[in-house]
């Protein structure tokens, strides 16, 4: 199954990086050759004073405060390695919400 790799391109998680960290996740997917995984941008999580905020889809994983540091292990999940459990910082109410979301197509 495909993997969506949603990236929060919001103001808040601009400014703390998120252009960059989407262009550098598009470039290491295209050089790793993860045909599976598609990066996209999202308009916002709700989460933005805890970004930059990237959602794995359909899997559901949540990444918040994401660094460019951080990058590789997320990537390494992707390719099918485990979850990066130090950036999964976000209430369970606010993810089931998202995903909710997610889950009636709205992306
Ligand atoms: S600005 Fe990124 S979650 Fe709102």
């Amino acid at each position: 199954m495909k993997q969506i790799c949603l990236v929060c391109q919001n103001v808040d998680c601009k400014n703390r990086g998120s252009e960059q960290l989407m262009k550098e996740l598009e470039k290491q997917v295209a050089d790793r050759k993860l045909t599976n995984v598609e990066v996209r941008s999202y308009i916002c999580f709700g989460a933005c004073q805890d970004g930059p905020n990237i959602v794995l889809y359909p899997e559901k994983s949540w990444y918040a405060g994401v660094k460019m540091g951080d990058l590789n292990d997320i990537l390494s999940h992707l390719a099918g390695g485990p979850d990066v459990k130090r950036l999964d910082k976000i209430d369970s109410s606010l993810k089931e919400l998202i995903y909710q979301l997610l889950d009636t197509g709205v992306f």
